[in-house]
């Protein structure tokens, strides 16, 4: 059976911490400054990503009505990624079978696309949003009686500024945008009401015979940031009010499914080991299972375990609790979050000596190492004392000393298991944290050496008929 060391290489950005965390946005596109060849091969296309590029472009061929797509979802979602991803495709036709071939039969007459992009993270573009369009259009000019005072273009406005050729236009970060526009004065009201007013009249005017080639893509936070979301929320009540049409409405990354595993693979992993190496590991963490099973800390079944196994290797089936926890979390950047913390650790794992593992999983997350302590401060700063006292602290927590006393690291595996649910609900850290475990969860954590078993033989409590059932003590509080 192959370690994780000698099946997977990981990518180099993996050990280079300056590199880890290169945040693309659209700016970056319209300068031209991403290269799709180094883009895609790091792509995975999430079913969310798969329709908007289909329904995009069948758009762009002048082959569908539907003109206005959103993607919804929380900070660090994947929603930027997804206008890149369309962006590239739509200015560089030679991409588009390489990477769309496998679902979509692009048009070889459809050449390269226009792309207009605005973040509102610009938020003082001079003359609004149609001001940066327009002059991302080179027709600047177009546009003048709308710039000072500042006016929202109506819809023919839009119509003229638009037609053409065919056009991908893309509105990012428009949520806090529309917060910040509030301050801003304009006649008797305030650039937010006026960009509203712009916004919907430019989702009208793509109902135009005029534009039937021009698409729009807009993001839009999950409810979270309220204030700038209402502002989109009504401009799209106005388009099916006015129009009967409504926006797409597309999850970049979808929740509840294993497509964040997949996207873990691609981002840390250049090279992955064959199938059969994979059914083989899968197959060490059945028997260990099953093993489990028989001295009853366990009531996992053992084939489904390894089928899950296939699904999310190199990573540890348990880590998409992880993610469900983590998520609850406001201060989680969901995708973007874990793929940080995964390079973390894999990088800390590469750089060790010892090479016994197969899976990466919840218990290699050290919680003694600064950069990931850092990382998951970042989830929910109030874990820091209890992850200290419980968890890791230089060996002096409850899970180390035991550890120390017991002579190898399954309480401390046992309990970085369990601050899976701690990071998310603290309240459920007790001091007793090892017992609150539960069963089922125990055996989820057998590793091929059957390390678990040997746990509960060497433990002193061995020959005690302990309740493994799950504390309802509230245990201590933590503000949130
Ligand atoms: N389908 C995907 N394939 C590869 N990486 C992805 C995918 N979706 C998201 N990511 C990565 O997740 C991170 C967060 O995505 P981003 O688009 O910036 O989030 P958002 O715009 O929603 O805040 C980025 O590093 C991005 O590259
Ligand atoms: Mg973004």
């Amino acid at each position: 059976m192959k370690t994780l060391k000698s099946a997977c290489k990981p990518r180099d950005t993996v050990f280079d911490a300056a590199r880890r965390d290169t945040v693309l946005d659209l700016s970056d596109l319209v300068g031209d400054r991403i290269k799709p060849e180094e883009f895609f091969p790091e792509n995975y296309i999430t079913e969310g990503m798969k329709t908007l590029l289909t329904e995009g472009f069948r758009r762009l061929e002048g082959k569908s009505d539907q003109g206005v797509f959103k993607l919804t979802q929380a900070m660090g979602g994947g929603k930027t990624h997804n206008l890149l991803a369309l962006g590239l495709l739509a200015k560089h036709p030679k991409f588009r079978i390489p990477v769309m071939g496998g679902f979509y039969a692009p048009d070889k007459a459809l050449g390269d696309v226009r792309v207009v992009a605005f973040s509102g993270r610009e938020s003082d573009a001079p003359y609004g949003i149609w001001g940066a369009m327009a002059e991302q259009l080179g027709t600047r000019e177009l546009f003048k009686d709308y710039y000072s005072p500042l006016a929202a273009p109506g819809q023919t406005a839009w119509v003229n500024l638009l037609k053409g050729e065919p056009l991908v236009i893309m509105l990012d970060e428009l949520p806090p945008y529309f917060v910040n526009a509030k301050a801003k004065p304009v006649g008797n009201s305030d650039l937010s009401v006026v960009t509203g007013t712009a916004l919907s009249n430019l989702l009208v005017a793509l109902g135009k015979a005029e534009l039937k080639n021009v698409l729009l893509v807009i993001t839009d936070l999950t409810a979270s940031y309220q204030a700038g979301h209402q502002q989109i929320v009504t401009a799209l009540t106005d388009l099916q009010q006015e129009t009967g049409r409504t926006a797409m409405d597309l999850e970049p990354v979808r929740m509840n499914t294993d497509e964040f595993y997949q996207i873990l693979r691609k981002r840390i992993f250049e090279k992955l080991p064959s199938k059969d190496d994979i059914a083989e590991v899968a197959q060490a963490y059945a028997k260990a299972i099953r093993d489990a099973r028989q001295m009853d800390v366990t009531n996992a079944s053992p084939e489904q375990f390894a089928q899950r196994i296939v699904e999310t290797y190199p990573f540890h089936p348990a880590i998409r609790d992880l993610y469900a926890r983590f998520k609850e979390n406001p201060g989680f950047q969901q995708t973007r979050g874990l793929i940080r913390l995964m390079r973390i650790v894999t990088a800390r794992i590469w750089n060790e000596t010892r090479d016994n593992r197969y899976l990466i999983s919840a218990h290699d997350i050290d919680l003694n190492d600064r950069e990931t302590l850092t990382e998951i401060n970042q989830i929910n700063p109030t874990l820091e004392s209890a992850i200290a006292h419980d968890i890791a602290s230089g060996e002096q927590s409850v899970a180390e000393v035991m550890d120390a006393n017991l002579g190898n690291r399954d309480a401390g595996d046992v309990v970085q298991d369990k601050v899976t649910p701690v990071v998310a609900e603290p309240h459920q850290s007790g001091r007793d944290a090892v017992v609150v475990v539960s069963a089922n969860k125990l055996g989820m954590l057998s590793r091929p050496r059957g390390s678990l078993v040997d746990f509960f033989r060497k433990s002193p409590l061995a020959n005690v008929n302990l309740d493994l059932a799950r504390s309802t003590d509230t245990g201590r509080r933590v503000d949130l």
